[in-house]
Order: structure tokens, then sequence, then C-alpha cells
């Protein structure tokens, strides 16, 4: 799949940009890739570097099978925003039009190597240097892909940007007992992008492939140098580094907000709405379920669940409070293991996708649209049942509309829902990790200081 827009420049550079991994140790309700950070998503703030780069450069997006269309989404909406103004009028001496950019979105592979391959797979001719990058790292400065390129161009050599150790390395046995100290000056930590000739690059993977190498060697630098090519070490970023952990994540936080003076959207609380409708079912064997409550005596809702439509429209407004679409692009209507489900189950699996994307339920309120059945008797019932789901206070009122509207004439029930969630405190990454300060001596004590210690 190729979106080529016409190129005024063929590029001689590409950087295949690997996104299609899982995030597993992430942690994340989605691949890692599509992961906020400070509201953009990795791949979005990866890209948004290799934009920044010199020269013109084919991308290569290499993204989940089912992610191809969000991906393209994203790389879009970068390149919009480094569009040059389009003036026909613009002045000689105005600002230069940005290098050409053409941007192409693949389907990634099981390994990172399958997606590294997937990517040179498609390669436009006039490529002659070719870097390969995780999405993952996504602060590296533009910067650093421009240095890359330029010591590929002036050795001919693969080029790997890496970072000095600074701690001391023990090499320790399974007890813990430690067997030696590394000389730590023979040791380099590797960052991306990795840049190669492309024919080098094609060569080691041609090698690798038929030497069945890939599952050993867990970069490209591995595979080139294994090929017997050369690859050298250039001076790294400290930006550069891999988001692997929740910790990493908020590293990148930190970093954001700090250095680049970001706002915190995520300390925000969000809000969600939601609204549902079923029609009362044709026959009056069919239970009625409503705001996780069973009403015996009552005719049914009818549906492919149960019909609960105070829980569907709680689960409708946590999904859009916390940004995970709707129930049915979540629970799918064709899922034969929620035919017929309770409203729990809907609910009980929509928190976990809430708390997975970092968010806890601060309240709902929800609005229940009918005529019957007569809601007030049981309303401290209902919100004791749907706040014990939702460990939130949730609140239900319930109204008819007077005869008007479908719901007048009693032929289904409406329900609407609006949900607050707000950040999980991150207990257990960096907060509470940090030593506060000792506090300040009080006004008039003189600070007991030794500056001679
Ligand atoms: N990657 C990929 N295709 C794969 C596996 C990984 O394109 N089959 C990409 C990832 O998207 C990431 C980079 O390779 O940008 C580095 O991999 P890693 O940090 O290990 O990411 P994941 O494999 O997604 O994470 P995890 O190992 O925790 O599942
Ligand atoms: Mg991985």
């Amino acid at each position: 799949m190729t979106d080529s827009p016409a190129l005024s420049a063929a590029p001689s550079v590409a950087v295949i940009v690997v996104a299609a991994g899982s995030g597993s140790r992430l942690g994340h309700a989605v691949p890692k890739a599509f992961v906020p950070l400070q509201m953009r998503p990795l791949l979005e703030r990866a890209l948004d570097s290799i934009f920044r780069m010199r020269e013109a450069v084919q991308i290569i997006v290499v993204a989940p099978s089912d992610r191809l269309t969000d991906a393209r989404g994203i790389a879009a909406q970068v390149a919009a925003r480094h569009e040059a103004p389009v003036s026909p009028n613009r002045p000689a001496s105005g600002p230069a039009a940005p290098p050409s950019r053409t941007v192409t979105i693949v389907g990634g592979g099981r390994t990172r190597q399958d997606s590294v391959d997937r990517g040179m797979s498609a390669l436009i001719p006039s490529i002659d240097i070719v870097l390969v990058h995780d999405a993952a790292r996504a602060l590296t400065p533009a910067a650093l892909c421009d240095e890359v390129v330029a010591a590929v161009r002036s050795t001919g050599h693969g080029i790997i940007p890496g970072l000095p150790l600074v701690d001391t390395i023990k090499r320790i046995a399974n007890s813990g007992a430690i067997l030696g100290t590394v000389d730590r000056s023979e040791l380099s930590a590797v960052q991306t992008p990795q840049g190669f000739p492309r024919s080098m690059l094609a060569e080691a993977h041609t090698w690798a492939a038929q030497n069945g190498r890939f599952e050993a060697l867990t970069d490209d630098a591995a595979l080139v140098a294994d090929a017997g090519l050369p690859v050298s070490v250039i001076p790294g970023h400290q930006l550069a580094f891999k988001i692997t952990t929740p910790e990493d994540l908020e590293r990148a936080e930190l970093i954001l907000q700090a250095a680049l003076g970001e706002p915190q959207p995520q300390l925000l609380p969000r809000i969600g709405t939601g609204l549902d409708v079923h029609a009362f079912a044709a026959d009056d064997t069919t239970e009625l379920w409503l705001a996780g409550l069973h009403w015996p005596g009552e005719r049914g809702l009818s549906g492919h669940s149960d019909g609960d439509v105070a829980c569907h429209a709680i689960c409708d407004a946590l999904l859009g409070a916390a940004g995970l679409g709707d129930i049915g692009s979540v629970f799918g209507t064709a899922d034969p293991r929620f035919t017929g489900a309770h409203g729990e189950t809907f609910l009980t699996e929509t928190v976990r996708l809430v708390a997975a994307a970092g968010y806890l339920v601060g309240n709902v309120s929800v609005q229940i649209i009918g005529n019957r059945p007569k809601f007030s008797p049981r309303r401290g019932e209902a919100e004791t049942r749907l706040a014990g789901i939702l460990s939130a206070p949730v609140n239900i009122a319930a109204t008819t509309t007077d005869t008007l509207g479908f719901t007048g004439r009693a032929e289904g029930v409406a329900a609407t829902a609006t949900a607050l969630v707000y950040p999980a405190p991150r207990a257990g990454r960096f907060a509470g990790q940090v030593a506060a300060p000792a506090p300040l001596p009080e006004s008039g004590q003189t600070p007991d200081l030794n500056w001679e210690a």
C-alpha cells in the first residue's frame, strides 16, 4: 500500500520507521506507536523529527496491518503541519520550500526484522542510503538523523548512534554473585536511526535470511556486522532513548513538560457522553434488564445483548472520556461472546480498558427516558449496583417524555450518560520515588552548614 505524492526531486535517502510492534512491555490498550505522549501518538512525534531532516527523504512507515489507516492519518497530519505556506506571490526572498517528502505506509511483520524487511521492499529506485528508525524513540532529534546520513555518505559504512555507558558494568552469576567487572570503555548503548548504504543493508538481510540469523540478531547493525560488513558508532543523543516501559513513557512526558515547556494535558480530567435506545421486545417472555437490575414482570428490551440501555450509554460515555472509541468498535455486535450478555460484562471490560489507558472513573450520571418500568422505587438499588461495578459514584435520574415520541408511546427506552475520568496516580513509577527536599529552616534560624567538610 503506497501513498506517493509526486516527487519534485527524487530523494536518495529513505527512513524506514518501524512502528508495527505491540508494545507488550508498555502494556497499553493500543499498539505502542499509537500510544499518546502528551496528546500526540509516539508515531506522530517520531515522524515530526523525520520531517525536520535537512534533505529530501522517502519515509516508509511500517505499521501494524490493522492500523494502516490510522498510520496514514498520522503521517498526513504531520505532513500538513510541515507544509510551507503556498502562495503564488511568494517573494523570492521568502522562506524556502521544505525538502520533498514521500510517505509510504506498509504493514509490518511478526518480528522487528520482518518489519524492516517489509519496509525495504517499499524503497523507491532513487534511494542509496537507508536509515532504520524505531518509532518508539519518539523524541529523537532530527539533527541525529542528519548526522547519521552524513556519516554513511562520508564513510560508506553502516553508522549507528551510541552513548557511552556511565555506570560500572558487572558480569554476574544467576545467584547474583559478581563474576567480574566489564571494561565499559569498550561498550556503547546503541540507538536508532541506524544508517547503511542501501546495497549493504540488502546484502545483510539476504545473508541473515539464508543463514537463519534473524532470530539471534535484534538490530540492523548486528545483521550487517554479522555479514562481515563495516559498521561504526557515532555519538548518539540522550533524547533518542527507546520508550519501552511505562517509566520510559513518563520520562518522555516529563522531558516534554520540563524541557520543551509543553502543557500537562494528561493531568486534566476528561468527560464523555453516551446515548442508547432499545425497542421493547415483540414477545412478553423477554426479561427486562435495566441499569444492571432484573425487572421481573416487565416486558424486556430487544437487542443483541440484554438491551440494557443504561449500561450501554455508560460504556459509551466512559470509552469516549478515555478516548477509546465506542461500544460498537470495542465489543462488536457480531461477537457471539456478547449475545445476551448483561450490562455488567460490558461495564467491567470497559473499566479495565479505561484503566489500561491510564484513567480512573470519577463519577457517572445517567438519565433513563421511558414510561416503564417505574424507576424511582429501585433507584438506590440500581445506583449501588452500578457504583459497585465502576468503583465510582453513579447517579441515575429517570423521566418520561409527556407521552411524546417513541418513549412516550412506550415503544422503547432510551438512556443518556455522562462520565468523568481522571488520570490514575502514577504509583510505582517515578512518583514518590524521588526524595522530597529537606524542609527549610524556620525563619531566623541559621542553617547548619559546614563548608569545610
Ligand atoms: N517493531 C516492529 N515490528 C515488530 C516488532 C517491533 O515494527 N514486529 C518496532 C516497534 O514498533 C518499535 C521498534 O520496532 O518501534 C522497537 O521494538 P520494541 O521497542 O521492542 O517495541 P515492541 O516490540 O512494540 O515492544 P515489546 O517488545 O515490549 O512488545
Ligand atoms: Mg519488541
